[in-house]
């Protein structure tokens, strides 16, 4: 477990990632063992969402990813959407796998949601399917097609590249997000949940995919999104206008301008992707008790470890982190 920190983190909690359900309908082979993996599912309730939110905002959280599992999947994600947006924070942005935007595209926008990142891994059906376990890609491309149709953009691609599947699609992958004028971003597999078994065998890391796509790039300093995620980016060398991310999650850290907090479909305040700790503050979410939560905020808070947890991150004490309740 975190033992709190010597001295409170540099910044303060300023994003907040909320993961709404673990549920989802792909199964992922870095993500979870298996399809029915058995979990009892965690979803935050239609009672305690607002009050969280409402006291996210008092705490001076400025920014909200919704993530899942897949957040598409909860019957209120379009009704949680206005309620952000109405809340005033200044940036609404969610991350899915697409397989229900076909349907949600409009209303999603219409609630206001301002940012859209998609996870796909792979344009090959079958590949698709088998790293999915079961997943349509034609049902993706469709559902990314009708969130280009209402107006999202730019949309920000995630695609976990793993040597020996899907690595040599990476030009491929470039080229398709460019013409729709999407941003790819390119990931490093992660040493957490499934991921950490697959790191060894399967890891490509951000600079070899920067060196293997070196002929599409500027040849410049990848450069950073101020107050934005980890991926650091890179523009076209055809069309500077265009550009593509990489984040690389395993060979390197960014802890020091972290200013995010986790919020896991349990309600539990998690300080750092890279462990299981948290504060529990489902029991006030539910009493409605605002400053209730702000206080568990503080504590959660004050937890956050510095770089060293996640440099220490091996096979064995990060398989236990749940990625699909935390929504990476
Ligand atoms: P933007 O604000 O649009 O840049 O979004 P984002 O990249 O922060 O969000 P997204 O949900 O698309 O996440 C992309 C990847 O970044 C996921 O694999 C996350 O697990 C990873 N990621 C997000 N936060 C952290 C973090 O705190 N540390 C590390 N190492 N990786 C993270
Ligand atoms: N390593 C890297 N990325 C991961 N994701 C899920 N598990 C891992 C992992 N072990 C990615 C998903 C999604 C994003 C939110 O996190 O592919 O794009
Ligand atoms: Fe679902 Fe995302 Fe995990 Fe894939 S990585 S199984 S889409 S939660």
């Amino acid at each position: 477990p975190l033992v709190p920190r010597p001295a409170t983190p540099a910044l303060p909690p300023r994003s907040v990632r909320l993961s709404v359900t673990d549920r989802c309908d792909f199964a992922c082979t870095y993500c979870r063992p298996s399809r029915n993996d058995g979990y009892v599912e965690g979803r935050l309730l239609t009672s305690t969402w607002r009050t969280l939110l409402e006291a996210l905002r008092a705490g001076g959280i400025r920014r909200v990813r919704l993530t899942g599992g897949e957040p598409l999947i909860h019957p209120d994600i379009v009704a949680m959407v206005g309620f952000i947006a109405s809340l005033g924070f200044e940036d609404v942005a969610l991350t899915t796998n697409a397989s229900q935007l076909t349907r949600l595209a409009r209303p999603l926008r219409d609630a206001g949601l301002h940012r859209l990142n998609i996870s796909i891994d792979t344009l090959d059906p079958a590949r698709f399917s088998e790293m999915t376990r079961g997943g349509r890609l034609a049902q993706v491309l469709e559902g990314i097609d009708a969130a280009l149709a209402v107006g999202f953009a730019p949309i920000k691609l995630n695609t976990v590249v793993l040597r020996g599947q899907n690595d040599h699609e990476l030009e491929s992958l470039l080229l398709w997000a460019w013409e729709r004028r999407m941003i790819p971003r390119f990931l490093e597999v992660m040493p957490i949940a499934e991921g950490a078994r697959m790191v060894k065998q399967h890891l490509i890391t951000a600079a070899e995919m920067r060196d293997r796509l070196a002929e599409h790039l500027l040849p410049e300093e990848a450069a950073v999104e101020p107050g934005l995620g980890p991926a650091k980016y890179i523009r076209s060398r055809r069309d500077p206008t265009l550009r593509v991310g990489f984040i690389s999650g395993t060979s390197d850290t960014y802890c020091d301008t972290c200013d995010r907090l986790r919020v896991s479909s349990t309600g539990v305040l998690r300080p750092c992707l890279a462990t299981d700790d948290g504060v529990d503050a489902s029991k006030e979410a539910h009493a409605g008790d605002l400053n209730g939560i702000l206080a568990r905020l503080d504590e959660a808070w004050r937890l956050k470890p510095d770089g060293t947890v996640w440099k220490g991150c091996t096979e064995e004490t990060a398989a236990s982190v749940s990625m699909r309740a935390i929504g990476g």
